[in-house]
């Protein structure tokens, strides 16, 4: 029986691992990592992550030939393949500071490999890394061995989260690199056996281990930047009157564009993107492309100005100060289905109004108050580490409350901000908050998931990213 460890078990360790279990019986996966809460969680039945139907995938195997450990030198001693699903945060001090990986949590990882393997492995990286990191892996490695000898291979993962089954029992491709040596080889197909148990032949890619790692870079990049290009479009739209979702399907029908990935929005979060990007940054200035390393900042920084034109336009709006005022601040995870708050855009929308002096009230279906808290108290970067490791907050803010009801949410308040697209965000009664609310009442749109017309009928004023303006907002200023 194939043994298959994997050290890290968080958004990518834990579904991908169930899903391998899933669709492999004959084979054995137990997922380790250092946070105890987190195993335990994963052994208990409310798991640690919210992800439509991993539930039902990690029931089915748990306690078969699907496992969550603590004990990860006998776990990674035993198996014959590891994967490597651990954080690598942005650096935040040092060398490349604000943009480099910091590869601590690797590094580590690899040294206790090194250090318990007694037979030959193949070690898989899953983290999103910097190219040539398997060099460095494989120099600690065997540097290390005595005499046990390691493959490295590079397995990005591109799954999403929110749709990370669906993902992974259907991926788009799998992507494996590895060395173009005979050992390299033997090593990649014995990977390549794994997801043959129910990914197409055709979608299993091979590359060398840089093409696979940059690979990676380069998809995230390419996806913010669609992000990126469409809201900078919607800055343009509100200045003259078009509609940015005509727009969007407009120059989605281009088959060479296609149309997924287009909707205008207050801004991209997720761990991934900006993280990445800023990793792409700092390789490309590292290797002497200053232009190049330019051209993909400038995504970064268009999400950047698109979160602040959002408050900006609340502010502006509202008299131009939200002192005092109450904002309803409804949805407050990265995109709707996740419960995930790294690097969402509602943290900065709600840092912005909180530095107006709002008093803000939050709710979010998934989102815990106390991780909510954590967030608005947290330093840029500082979320991407073990939760243990991660710094105690610094002050509570108190300005902000968190409900578990969007009618409570929005009770009393000036001006609510939609900033996650949860489908129940539609289905609300606007009627019974209009009613309930301070007047004028303001919407802000920042997912375009209401109708600007049917809410204007009931008598709010509506912002919606990217949508010909109220009259109301026709004469204030954008950009502050
Ligand atoms: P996460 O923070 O949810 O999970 C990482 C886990 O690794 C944590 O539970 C932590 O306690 C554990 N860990 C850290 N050092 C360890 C060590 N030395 N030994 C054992 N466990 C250790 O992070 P997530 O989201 O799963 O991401 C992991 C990697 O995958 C990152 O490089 C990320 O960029 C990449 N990635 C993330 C995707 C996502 O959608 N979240 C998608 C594709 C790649």
């Amino acid at each position: 029986m194939v043994k298959i460890c994997c050290i890290g078990a968080g958004y990518v360790g834990g579904p991908t691992m169930a899903v391998i279990a899933f669709k492999c019986p004959s084979i054995e996966v137990v997922v380790v990592d250092i946070s105890v809460s987190r195993i335990a969680a994963w052994n208990s039945d409310q798991l640690p992550i919210y992800e439509p139907g991993l539930d039902d995938v990690v029931k089915q195997c748990r306690g078969k030939n699907l496992f969550f450990s603590t004990n990860i030198e006998q776990h990674v001693s035993e198996a014959d393949i590891i994967f490597v699903s651990v954080n690598t945060p942005t650096k935040t001090r040092g060398l490349g500071a604000g943009k480099a990986a910091d590869l601590t949590y690797w590094e580590s990882a690899a040294r206790m490999i090194a250090d318990v393997s007694k037979s030959d492995k193949i070690v898989v990286e899953k983290s999103t890394v910097p190219v040539k990191t398997a060099e460095a892996i494989e120099k600690i490695l065997t540097h290390n061995s005595r005499g046990v000898k390691y493959q490295i291979l590079s397995n990005p993962e591109f799954l999403a989260e929110g749709t990370a089954i669906q993902d992974l029992f259907k991926p788009d491709r799998v992507l494996i690199g590895g060395r173009e040596t005979p050992e390299g080889r033997k090593a990649v197909q014995a990977l390549k056996d794994v997801y043959a148990h129910w990914v197409p032949e055709d979608r299993i890619i091979t590359t060398n281990l840089w093409s696979a790692e940059l690979s990676k870079l380069a998809a995230n990049a390419f996806l913010a930047q669609r992000i990126s290009s469409v809201n900078a479009i919607s800055a343009l739209c509100e200045a003259t009157g078009a509609n940015v979702s005509e727009v969007a399907y407009a120059v989605g029908k281009d088959s060479r564009v296609g149309p997924k990935f287009l909707n205008a929005s207050v801004g991209f979060g997720g761990s991934c993107f900006q993280k990445d990007i800023l990793n792409l940054v700092y390789i490309c200035e590292c290797n002497g492309l200053p232009e190049v390393a330019d051209y993909w900042r400038q995504v970064i920084k268009i999400n950047d100005y698109q979160k602040n034109r959002f408050v900006n336009r609340v502010v502006s709006s509202m008299f131009n100060t939200v002192s005092g005022k109450k904002i309803a601040v409804l949805g407050f995870a990265f995109k709707k289905d996740t419960g995930d708050t790294r690097e969402t855009p509602a943290i900065d929308v709600c840092k912005g109004l909180l530095g107006d002096n709002a008093k803000i009230s939050i709710y979010d279906p998934q989102v815990t108050e106390d991780q909510i808290r954590r967030d608005l108290a947290m330093n840029k970067f500082d979320w991407d580490h073990p939760a243990h490791l991660q710094p105690m907050s610094p002050t509570a803010v108190k300005q902000a409350s968190v409900t578990w009801d969007a009618y409570e949410a929005t009770k009393g308040a000036h001006g609510v901000c939609i900033l996650t697209e949860w489908d129940e965000f539609k289905e609300l009664d606007y009627q019974r908050i209009y009613d309930n609310m301070q007047k004028p009442a303001f919407i802000f749109d920042g997912r375009n998931v209401v109708d600007p017309e049917t809410l204007r009928a009931i008598g709010f004023i509506v912002y919606s990213i990217g949508k010909p303006l109220d009259s109301w907002l026709k004469d204030m200023p954008a950009v502050a």
